[in-house]
């Protein structure tokens, strides 16, 4: 909802002119900072960009998804949908992913995935992994 030419009123002397549309920028910017904050990747968007986003989601699907399935949904290693993880935090996701389970066929990531792409990735399985292209 940012401010509109008409909710500008006209008539006012310059020096509060200048203040007003300085003020409905700053309004703009705010409100373009929310919106992105909504989608609650904002965060995790700035730590692993765009083009390494889409990168990870293939990787996801097609390196992970030979153990837990091509759809995430289980194989040799568990679901890993949203329903699946429910409940679990992403800081534990994430140890999993980057460490591994010993003892079993789960592998650590650590030499593969910085830590923000392993969290970003625990953030997506906790919400869903957009599809490959
Ligand atoms: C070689 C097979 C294999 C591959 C490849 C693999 N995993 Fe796993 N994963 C497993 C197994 C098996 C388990 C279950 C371990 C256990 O019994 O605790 C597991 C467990 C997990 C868990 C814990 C699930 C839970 O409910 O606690 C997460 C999260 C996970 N894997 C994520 C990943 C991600 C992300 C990738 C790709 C980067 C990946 N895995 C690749 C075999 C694999």
């Amino acid at each position: 909802m940012g401010a509109t030419p008409k909710d500008i009123p006209y008539g006012l002397p310059h020096p509060a002119k200048l203040a007003l549309l300085a003020g409905s920028m700053l309004a703009l910017t705010l409100a373009v900072t929310l919106a992105s904050a909504a989608q609650g990747v904002s965060e995790l968007a700035t730590a692993v960009t765009r083009a390494r986003q889409a990168e990870l989601a293939q990787f996801v699907r097609h390196d992970c998804g030979s153990c837990h399935g091509l759809t995430l949904r289980g194989g040799l290693g568990p679901p890993l949908t949203p329903e699946a993880l429910a409940g679990k935090p992403a800081a534990y996701l994430k140890t999993t992913i980057l460490d591994g389970r010993p003892g079993t066929a789960m592998p650590g990531w650590r030499p593969l995935l910085p830590d923000a792409e392993a969290a970003w990735i625990a953030h997506r399985l906790l919400n869903g992994v957009p599809d490959a292209r």
